[in-house]
């Protein structure tokens, strides 16, 4: 995810940036860049990869300024190309930004018109020609920056600044982070506290629609929209750096659970039009002819990825009535699959770089099938090679446990399964409303759910010394039962096993005793009575009930020791509820265990071998 920083104060800018941009390096990026002033002069340095080629670049050159940017960037519009990289300028302003600006599409196309020439493919682009176009029109820089807001749509922090007033410095946010550093003759913005926490401890967080006017004498904060000035007091930071790039949280794994609601947010943002009852088909790079013409849909993937391929088979089949058939990517490569010609492949991959994955959908489109990727990394092989792409916009996932890369390809494969329905024919504009109503109400419901992480840590308390586990759902949820077992295997190294609960009598029950834990999802869906019924088959042999359930349930106190109750919503949606405390049992599990939470023993993030 892109980080920024800023500075204006007594010490020369450029160490301070590049030191900045390295403390912001966990967030993932793919190039960097800076801007300073050289007299009253903007100089941008910019490339792709690393920070350190970066600092190569600039080697040698003896550069002085008292104020300036810093950007990492991570890709969501436009390859990681030197040209795309940030600070972008137009006129004498120069810029950087973390988030999506989802009307850029005809913001751009309505400067081009009045004869604005752009030089990247990003989305960021157009808020630096907005801002050159107000203050071409005579208006101060800080008007300039109103107005220009006033036009996006979206989730946005930024960092401004401008030839005609070199020591001064915009910022202002809405929806992504920025925070604001508070030293002696000296002022930083970032996008986290530990960019500049080298050089002071207090920080004010900034919240949505704050104007954040930056000179080296001083800080003033307003409202957005009327003008008026906003007292905010600083927090002085306590954390070690290593604990604030984790945002406070005491692993990446948990700081990325709890970062759900906003990367389902920002993966469903501009994507969907809730007036027209329609999906943003141009964010699939297709068109409802394509959709249309598919016979037979194919998933594709591994590991967690390849869970949520079997949510998306539910999906798919239930709302579009479209056949599907799931494959783990290393078996789909060798079985010699049959592939009709009305064939279209979904790999899902949240690297986009899974040697598996890769190879799999290299032989779907050697038997002639259209692909596309549900993918997390812009420029990623498998999005280079893909017909279309469906980016994830949860950001750069750290820890190895994926986590709010699974929730948000469930969204890409909800949004897909609404459009393919649509395109057959298959569904009504007033029951695509009712989904798109639930969609949008799903990164507050996500909030709730994960209140119920205490009750999770007790859970966890009582079984992390359990040997085995053994998980039961039943239709789309049976894959979140596989998830959840997957999870504790990897991080707690604890034997669990996820089953159709309807299966368990054909072996699993044998297993069941007095010490062995059984997990069983129980939303409030047609087959609640079904799993009931299952759960009791394991009290009658002394096994140990916890009950994932939906609110309002009671049913279920009946036949479970342990319950945790979910938020409702559409039984679509339930597996990316479910799926939370599934996660956080095994991470609490895990770090009950004292085990590598982020890093477990064997396993990789990517894993780019076959
Ligand atoms: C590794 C990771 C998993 C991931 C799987 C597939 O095993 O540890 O978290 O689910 O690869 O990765 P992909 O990037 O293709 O989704």
């Amino acid at each position: 995810m892109c980080g920024i920083i800023g500075y204006i104060g007594k010490r020369n800018a450029i160490p301070v940036l590049i030191n900045g941009l390295k403390r912001l390096e966990y967030r993932g990026y793919d190039s960097a860049g800076i801007a300073f002033f050289s007299g009253n002069k903007i100089s941008v340095r910019r490339c792709a990869g690393k920070i350190k080629d970066l600092e190569s670049a600039i080697k040698g050159e003896k550069l002085r300024s008292v104020a300036g940017l810093g950007h990492t960037r991570w890709a969501t519009h436009g390859r990681p190309s030197e040209d795309n990289a940030h600070p972008h300028r137009a006129g004498g302003t120069v810029l950087v930004h973390n988030g999506i600006i989802e009307n850029y599409f005809e913001l751009k196309e309505d400067l081009r018109k009045k004869g604005h020439v752009f030089k990247s493919e990003t989305d960021t682009e157009v808020i630096s020609h907005l801002i050159h176009s107000f203050l071409q029109k005579g208006l101060s820089f800080e008007d300039a920056m109103r107005e220009a807001l006033k036009l996006l749509e979206g989730s946005y922090a930024i960092g401004v600044i401008n030839e005609k007033e070199p020591g001064r410095m915009l910022a202002v946010k809405k929806d992504s982070p920025l925070v604001l550093g508070l030293g002696d003759g000296e002022f930083f913005i970032a996008s986290d506290i530990p960019a500049f926490l080298k050089y002071t401890r207090d920080v004010i967080i900034l919240e949505n629609n704050e104007l954040v006017s930056i000179t080296n004498k001083g800080v003033s904060i307003s409202a957005l929209n009327t003008g008026k000035p906003v007292r905010r007091e600083a927090t002085r930071i306590t954390w070690s750096p290593t604990m604030a790039e984790k945002g406070g949280y005491r692993h990446f794994m948990l700081k990325e659970i709890y970062e759900q609601p906003r990367a389902v947010a920002d993966t469903i943002r501009g994507r969907v039009f809730p007036e027209r009852g329609e999906v943003n088909l141009e964010e699939f790079s297709l068109r409802e002819s394509d959709l249309r013409k598919i016979g037979k849909v194919f998933l594709i993937a591994c590991g967690t990825s390849w869970h949520a391929a079997l949510v998306g088979k539910y999906m798919i089949e239930d709302m579009a009535r479209v056949p599907c058939e799931v494959d783990i990517a290393s078996e789909f490569r060798y079985r010699k699959p049959i592939v009709p010609k009305d064939s279209f492949v979904i790999v899902i991959t949240q690297s986009g770089e899974t040697a598996d994955t890769i190879a799999a959908q290299r032989e779907a489109r050697k038997l002639g099938a259209r692909v596309l990727t549900i993918c997390n990394v812009v420029g990623s092989t498998s999005s280079r090679e893909a017909d279309s792409v469906f980016y994830t916009h949860s950001g750069p996932e750290i820890g190895v446990a994926s986590t709010k890369a699974f929730t948000t390809q469930l969204i890409g494969l909800y949004l897909f399964s609404i459009a393919l329905a649509k395109a057959k024919g298959g569904i009504a504009s007033g029951q695509i409303k009712e989904l798109f109503s639930e969609l949008l109400q799903l990164p507050e419901k996500i909030k709730k759910a994960l209140q119920i992480n205490d009750q999770v840590l007790k859970i966890a308390k009582k079984f992390c010394y359990t040997r085995d586990f053994l998980y039961l759902g039943r239709g789309i949820n049976y894959p979140i039962a596989l998830e959840g077992a997957l999870k504790l295997k990897e991080i707690s190294y604890i034997h669990a096993e996820g089953y159709p609960a309807g299966e368990m009598k054909h072996g699993p029950i044998a297993l069941i005793d007095n010490s062995m834990p059984v997990l069983a999802l129980a939303p409030d869906d047609q087959v609640l009575e079904k799993i009931l019924s299952n759960m009791e088959e394991v009290n009658s042999r002394g096994g140990k009930v916890i009950a994932v359930t939906t609110e309002g349930v009671k049913k279920v106190f009946a036949h479970a020791s342990d319950i945790l109750f979910m938020p409702k919503t559409n039984s679509y949606l339930t597996p990316v509820i479910f799926a939370i405390p599934m996660h956080l049992l095994a991470y609490h599990m895990a770090v009950l265990k004292k085990c590598n939470v982020d890093q477990p023993r064997n396993l990789a993030k990517s894993v780019t071998v076959e």
